[in-house]
């Protein structure tokens, strides 16, 4: 997250001697982005985190997708049958494309390995539970209704205290905070739905030193590799930058209410490239005497609609409950369900939590999605036959 951070021990100067209590160099590294042009952080290590003993192939099932085809608007309801597994391996693919990918995943236990995804940001959603990720720059508690944003390259094990549900996004770029939310120093703007208060960073604790045998699984865009180092990858006795692992709330999030019906774009919270985030919280309705509560009937025909149900009623959608997830797709068309408009009429607030990513080039659907779907979700905008009086 691009705002200032500085933890542990660091020299007064980048790139100068730093010395460890028994006279040797701490390791320093830099973990940038974009080259060398884009955040970046500082980080000083007992040993060199370079000291790499084996490298081999991780043997990997990685899912095939297949188009949206016919183009239909889906539903998959994935709160109940997914595998629980760790939060890498246990991961159930459901739809993807070339700049991102979402799964959920069912987590009960810790990862038995470390793991660094070198493609592109990760952003975990965490449905339920609670737990930690550990990382070099610390550890980030986690609890439900988190955001946790992982940057390109960070080595990570997530350990759960209790099941813990995750919606996970894996993008090929960096995630960011809308420009819109930001002034020209990168500081967030007065309207924007959160501030730099809302976001947390990892806690750094003592250095693990420890030298042996260490496992880390690597991804990159679709090759991937078990790394054994040398050094344990927490070694750090302190870091300064802009670029670490970070935790949002959507209980923080405050939502733009007016007086009429706000779209999408008036919820957002990230921003990749070929992907636009946002999250519908619990929130008043639209003012107007005369307001519809519930969105307008569209077709989006730029891009792909995900939503990701997680609590409340869900009033404009038929058969949807928690862990549901509907794709809306480009030139589909889709709004409220039969009923769900004179239902709404009148009702002042909503308790849904739900959150959605548009992406702008076709997603495709993993075959492991497959045992989720509701087939019939796209027939469900038919209007019941009028009960026709006896005569
Ligand atoms: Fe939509």
């Amino acid at each position: 997250m691009p705002f200032y951070v500085r933890a542990g021990a660091v020299p007064s100067k980048r790139h100068i001697q730093f010395r460890r209590p028994d006279g040797g160099l701490y390791a320093e590294e830099l973990f940038s982005t974009k080259g060398f042009e884009s955040v970046s952080s500082l980080l000083y290590h007992l040993r060199p985190p370079t000291a790499t003993l084996q490298i081999r192939e991780w043997e990997r099932h990685l899912p095939h997708f297949v188009p949206n085809d016919p183009l239909r608007n889906r539903h998959f309801a994935t709160a109940q049958g997914n595998r629980p597994g760790d939060a890498v391996e246990g991961r159930t693919p459901i739809l993807g494309n070339a700049d991102l990918a979402l799964s959920v995943a069912d987590v009960d236990r810790t990862m038995p390995y470390f793991y660094r995804n070198v493609g592109g940001d990760e952003l975990l959603f965490v449905h339920r539970g609670s737990g930690k990720l550990e990382t070099p720059f610390g550890e980030l508690a986690y609890r439900a209704h988190d955001y946790v944003l992982i940057p390109c390259g960070t080595i990570y094990r997530l350990t759960p205290d209790e099941p813990t549900r995750l919606l996970i996004y894996e993008s090929r770029g960096q995630i960011d905070i809308p420009r819109k939310f930001r002034n020209p120093y990168g500081q967030l703007e007065e309207h924007a739905p959160y501030c730099e208060r809302d976001f947390r960073a990892p806690e750094l604790g003592d250095p693990v030193d420890e030298r042996g045998e260490f496992e880390i699984r690597v991804t990159n865009a679709g090759r991937n590799a078990v790394y054994i180092v040398a050094n344990h990858p927490f070694d750090v006795v302190g870091w300064d930058g802009y670029c670490y692992p970070s935790a949002f709330s959507a209980d923080e999030y405050a939502p733009v209410t007016g007086k009429l019906h706000q779209p999408p774009p008036a919820h957002a919270t990230f921003e990749a490239p070929g992907a636009a985030f946002c999250v519908f919280v619990p929130r008043l309705f639209d003012y107007h005497p005369l307001a519809i509560p519930v969105p307008y009937n569209h077709s989006s025909v730029d891009c792909d609609e995900v939503l990701y149900y997680v609590s409340g009623n869900f009033m404009s959608r038929r058969g949807i409950s928690e862990g549901s997830i509907t794709l809306h797709a480009a030139g589909a068309p889709h709004g409220p369900q039969p009923g769900a408009v004179e239902g709404s009429l009148g009702k002042t607030s909503t308790d849904e939590l739900a959150v959605m990513v548009d992406t702008f080039e076709p997603l495709q659907i993993a075959e492991t999605a497959f045992a989720f779907e509701d087939a019939q979700y796209y027939r469900s905008w038919i209007e019941p036959e009028p009960v026709l009086a006896a005569r």
